[in-house]
This record gives C-alpha cells, sequence and structure tokens, in this order.
C-alpha cells in the first residue's frame, strides 16, 4: 500500500492529481484499490480485506507516484549513436549513421553488452514499456528479448525487416531469409514469455522505402496470424519525409497513399504502431482511425532531421490514438520526458507557423501523450497507462524535493505545480522507484 500524492491521466483533458491518497497492490502486480477517502495507509490496510498485513509506504511530502512511462518507438540498436549524426536529413542520416551501425549486430556479443547497458539506462529513466525496433539479425532480437526480461521491462520486440535499398550490408538476403528469421525471434519470445507478462512479439517492415512487396505480404501474413488467433504487433515507419514517400512509391508502385500499401498487406490493425506520420494525406488519417492503427510521435527525432511537424491535434481530433517515442538515435532524448517536451514544442511551433493557437498540446495532455496514450497506441490500455483498479501497477515514485536539477521553491503547496517541475525540470535524478508489474526494478532506492 503507498498512501500519499498520486498523479495519473483519466482522459486527454483530465489528469486526476490527489493530494492524499491510498493505492494497494496485490502480489501478482495488479492494482486493487486507488482511494482518496482513507487518511493513512493504515487505514487503508483496515479497510481492504487481504491488505491486513500488507507493506506500506508513505510517500513524502514533496514525492509523488507517476504512471510508467512509455516509450512508443525505439531503436535499440542505434543507442550508441545517441546525440551523434544531426548535420544530414533522414536519408543520410540513414546511409551515414543508422546502416552502418545496425549491420554491426551481426556480432551478437556487441548486442549483449549494448543492450545490457540500454535496458537499464531506460527502466532508469522511467520507461516501463518500450517498443523497440531491432537490427535486422534474430539473434542479436533475442538478447534484446533476453535483456528486457531479465531486467523486468515491458516490450514489445521483433527483428527488423530491409531487403532493398539499404547500405553498409544492412539487408537481408532475400525475402524468405527475412520472413524465417523474423519467425525465430516471435518463436523466442513466445517461449521465454509464453504469456506475454512482459515480452510481446512485433513484426517490422522498417517502411515502404526499404521492404519489397513478396517480404511485405510475407509479413502481413505473420501478423494477422492463423485464423481466430490474435494479431501479432507490428511497428513500422510512416509518411516521415516527403522524399520517403516518393521512394515508397517506386518500391510498390500503384499506390497514392502509405497508409493504402500497409493497409493491402494487412499491416492495419489495433496492434499497429506507425513511427512519425507527419507527411499524412486525408486518406491516410481516414484509414488509421478505420483500422485504430497507433500513431508514435517523436517531436525531438523530427526536429533533429528536419522531417518536419506531426499534426498532432489534428490526429487527436480526428480520433487517432497517439503515444509518444524517443525514437533513438535520430531523436537524442534518452527519456520520455524529452519527448513530452519535444511534443509541446512542436505544437507551439506549429501554432507559430499556422497562426492557430488550437494546435497546442497543453499540459495534461502531454503527460496523457506519455502514459494512456502510449499505452493505447500499444494496445495495452486495459492492462496499463494509469492508476485504474485491475490495471498493473507499472510506476514511478518521484521526488522533487532533490535539488540538483529542480527548484520547486514557493510551489511546495501546488500539487499541479510539482508535476510541471518534473516533466520540464527533472530527469533520472529524481526518480526514486520504477515498478513493472508490481515489481521494483530501477531507481535510486534500488
Ligand atoms: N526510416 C527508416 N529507418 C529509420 C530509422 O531507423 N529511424 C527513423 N527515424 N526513420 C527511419
Ligand atoms: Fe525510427
Amino acid at each position: 500500500v503507498f498512501f500519499g500524492r498520486v498523479v495519473h491521466s483519466k482522459s486527454l483533458k483530465h489528469l486526476e492529481i490527489f493530494n492524499k491518497a491510498a493505492l494497494g497492490v496485490d502480489e501478482t502486480g495488479i492494482i486493487c484499490f486507488l482511494d482518496s477517502t482513507v487518511k493513512s495507509a493504515a487505514a487503508a490496510c483496515k479497510k481492504y480485506s487481504g491488505f491486513e498485513n500488507a507493506q506500506c509506504t508513505t510517500l513524502k511530502s514533496l514525492e509523488f507516484l507517476f504512471p510508467g512511462m512509455i516509450d512508443t518507438h525505439m531503436h535499440a540498436p542505434q543507442w550508441p549513436n545517441m546525440a551523434i549524426g544531426m548535420e544530414g536529413n533522414l536519408q543520410e542520416w540513414v546511409e551515414g549513421y543508422t546502416d552502418p551501425i545496425e549491420h554491426s549486430y551481426k556480432d551478437t556479443d556487441k548486442a549483449r553488452r549494448v543492450y545490457d547497458d540500454m535496458v537499464q539506462k531506460l527502466l532508469e529513466n522511467g520507461s516501463t514499456t518500450v517498443a523497440y525496433n531491432s537490427s535486422p539479425h534474430w539473434e542479436a532480437t533475442n538478447v534484446l528479448a533476453d535483456m528486457c526480461l531479465k531486467y523486468g521491462q515491458r516490450a514489445i520486440i521483433g527483428k527488423l525487416c530491409i531487403d532493398c535499398n539499404a547500405t553498409h550490408g544492412n539487408i537481408e538476403k532475400s525475402p524468405e531469409i527475412s520472413l524465417e528469421d523474423e519467425w525465430k525471434a516471435v518463436e523466442h519470445i513466445r517461449k521465454i514469455d509464453p504469456d506475454e507478462k512482459l515480452i510481446s512479439p512485433c513484426i517490422q517492415p522498417r517502411n515502404g522505402s526499404f521492404v519489397t512487396p513478396p517480404l511485405m505480404a510475407g509479413l502481413g501474413r505473420m501478423s494477422n496470424g492463423e485464423p481466430g488467433s490474435k494479431n501479432i504487433h507490428i511497428q513500422a515507419h510512416m509518411c516521415e519525409t516527403l522524399f520517403d514517400i516518393r521512394k515508397m512509391k517506386t518500391v510498390h508502385p500503384g499506390f497514392e497513399n502509405y497508409s493504402e500499401m500497409y493497409d493491402h498487406y494487412g499491416f492495419l490493425h489495433e496492434k499497429t504502431i506507425l513511427a512519425h506520420c507527419i507527411h499524412l494525406s486525408d486518406r491516410d488519417i481516414e484509414l488509421l482511425v478505420e483500422r485504430k492503427a497507433g500513431v508514435a510521435h517523436n517531436g525531438n527525432s523530427n526536429t533533429c532531421l528536419t522531417d518536419g511537424e506531426c499534426r498532432v491535434r489534428e490526429l487527436l481530433n480526428a480520433g487517432v490514438k497517439v503515444g509518444l517515442g524517443t525514437d533513438c538515435s535520430a531523436g537524442y532524448g534518452v527519456s520520455i520526458l524529452e519527448s513530452m517536451r519535444a511534443a509541446s514544442n512542436v505544437s507551439r511551433h506549429l501554432v507559430i507557423h499556422k497562426d492557430d493557437p488550437s494546435l497546442k498540446l497543453n499540459f495534461e495532455e502531454i503527460v496523457f501523450l506519455a502514459t494512456m496514450g502510449g499505452a493505447q497506441v500499444c494496445a495495452m490500455d486495459d492492462k496499463i497507462g494509469n492508476f485504474e483498479q485491475g490495471k498493473l501497477f507499472d510506476a514511478l515514485v518521484i521526488d522533487v524535493g532533490q535539488k540538483d536539477n529542480i527548484n520547486i521553491s514557493g510551489w511546495e503547496e501546488d500539487d499541479l505545480a510539482l508535476v510541471k517541475k518534473w516533466v520540464f525540470m527533472g530527469d533520472d535524478r529524481s526518480i526514486r522507484k520504477v515498478f513493472v508489474n508490481g515489481k521494483l526494478v530501477a531507481g535510486k532506492d534500488m
């Protein structure tokens, strides 16, 4: 049982903050109650049966519970390239930095070294769930899944599929081999975590410019599974730049809209994550809504590569699911806090360019995108994203009282101000505890 300040999103517009509430988690990690009427942890233990002898934590006056953050788009193999390579556009960056480093993961020992460090760092930074892109190597992808399981991070993981247009050898030998290897990664994840308690498999065509029609068709069939079975997650890039859209049309002639190409291969469903979605047509937006596919908005990355500005307000108004991603290493931010700030700033630049204040994302909205929005995009909003009863306890204990990076002087009694201080000024130094499935997995108090 935790007792103290609790912050979470109920909806896009409603950030619920209790100055004092009790939150109870059972031994399987499920949230049993969130109760703002009780006056202490002890009172909550008395009120709820089964909690009579519960372990109790009373939060300090400048601490609060915040939902675990969800990174809906992150490239694991690009981790060593963080903050490097911002001088070019998307194509120059892919060819100059990304293809060479991804290719280097044919060395599985390198994957072990890099992913061991990366998973721990992302957990310390509060990313309790991450949708990872990997490299075109099933062995390295399996290592990534093993690391997430080892350190207790919730993750969506697949092998990246590339069979044309890539450089530096970052290309698979044939569509058949690419498909076989993707399936090896899916099977490995099903073996190590059969109930998807932490790790879920994912099908990953890099995007329309790097995957030929035969491979797209095979991956689409794979994602849709056997009749009657659940779809497998999909993660891909879409409409990142105008150049990317033109190139997609050379690989997949006959499609007017990017979404129609993906839809043709069966890629658009409720477990689909589409990164960027900047240069969408009206038809694209319509199809994303119809198919319930989600968008990973990576404002930091989109700014670094000068891709453009994702029209998040328009997507939300249309009913598209939107979450946030770091898109390491096109983006330089380790933390989803950085993605929240970028989403806020990108929306403000849209206000400036379009002279339309309604395009601004407000504070409640960026918190929602980082937590509940991400859960929706990952098709996990029945399990995670906020502290509703019955969900799994993926949570952070935040302490805005440490003074290294946050100055809260004068705002100690203002709950909302404390949360804003955390979102705009905080970093891992403020994260005392990180829980996934109710289990302590990282944080300063580990
Ligand atoms: N398009 C194709 N590959 C990539 C990638 O790794 N990152 C981003 N941001 N865009 C891509
Ligand atoms: Fe990306």
